[in-house]
């Protein structure tokens, strides 16, 4: 039987509705507008259409943006000095930094420099040190939109064989910690895992993060797994996931497309992380 396509337009535009609900709530009873600040260095032409889109998304929500668009050689120093000056802004809930960042800027030492409780991506290591624990305030935000995409596609969580392909800071093991967290049996794997197809024929709940074209194949599939492609390659073809999802589909019960999958969901939880923000902004 064929899969059934996960919409992550259709989730992504669900949640931001429910974020816009919440926020002119919140803005009622607080007398507060959530605010996000987005910092961009250089002229990336993709990060610029990333940056627009999140200033888009937070006009939508009802959110303030403030946009910092700074020249292609601004140097370390400055761009620490604006960070710890939007970490003393009142007004300024949440912060982010658009990556990748030039060469002469160290990304670590920036995005530790961002006040934890403000830091919307949840890159800062107590973030990720709250994740491990259990304690989670700002999940990452593709991780988070891939557990709304298993969790509004009626995937079952506890005891699921859930199995990660790829194993980055910023997808594979924050995934893999979230999945935890909801009682799944977690396995991730990487380029030098031993038979990647046994063990990626036996989950669940399949995660392909790697950055490769179609390489989860079809037979590496189990059926009736939910699929989910994190993968985002340009290619001649266009853009292609890392599943070739036309074979996929002919054995997973659910499956993302690339694109119009994960893509979408990560800007829906940078605004619900930003509300998050501002909540938490409020003196007790
Ligand atoms: N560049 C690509 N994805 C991301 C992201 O999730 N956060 C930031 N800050 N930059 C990115």
């Amino acid at each position: 039987m064929a899969a059934t396509i996960i919409d992550g337009k259709q989730v992504s535009s669900d949640i931001r509705a429910e974020v816009a609900q919440d926020t002119a709530r919140f803005k009622e009873q607080h007398g507060v507008t959530p605010g996000l600040a987005v910092v961009l260095v250089g002229e990336d032409p993709a990060s610029q259409v990333y940056v627009r889109n999140k200033e888009n998304a937070c006009a939508e929500v009802g959110f303030n943006s403030f946009k910092f668009a700074l020249p292609g050689e601004t140097g370390e120093e400055e761009l620490l000095k604006l960070v710890d000056e939007l970490n003393d802004r009142a007004d300024v809930h949440g912060i982010l930094v658009q990556l990748p960042l030039p060469e002469q800027i160290d990304s670590n030492k920036v995005l530790y420099g961002i006040n934890p409780d403000k830091d919307v991506d949840g890159f800062h290591p107590v973030n990720v040190g709250r994740l491990v624990i259990g304690e989670t305030i700002f999940p990452p935000c593709t991780p988070a939109g891939i557990m709304e995409l298993l969790k509004r596609s009626g995937t079952g969580f506890t005891g699921a064989n859930a199995v990660i392909v790829g194993r980055s800071n910023i997808v594979g093991k924050p995934v893999a910690l979230l999945l935890l967290a909801e009682n799944c049996t977690v396995t991730i794997c990487h380029s030098r895992t031993k038979d990647l197809p046994s063990v990626t024929r036996d989950a669940d709940i399949l995660v392909a993060a790697v950055g490769v074209p179609k390489m989860i194949t079809g037979d590496m599939v189990g059926e009736g797994a939910t699929v989910i492609d994190v993968g985002v390659n340009r290619t001649d073809e266009g853009l292609v996931g890392d599943v070739d999802f036309a074979a996929a589909s002919e054995k997973a019960r659910a499956i993302t497309p690339v694109p119009g999958g994960v893509g979408p969901m990560t800007i829906a939880m940078l605004m619900r992380n930003t509300l998050r923000a501002a909540e938490l902004s409020l003196p007790v």
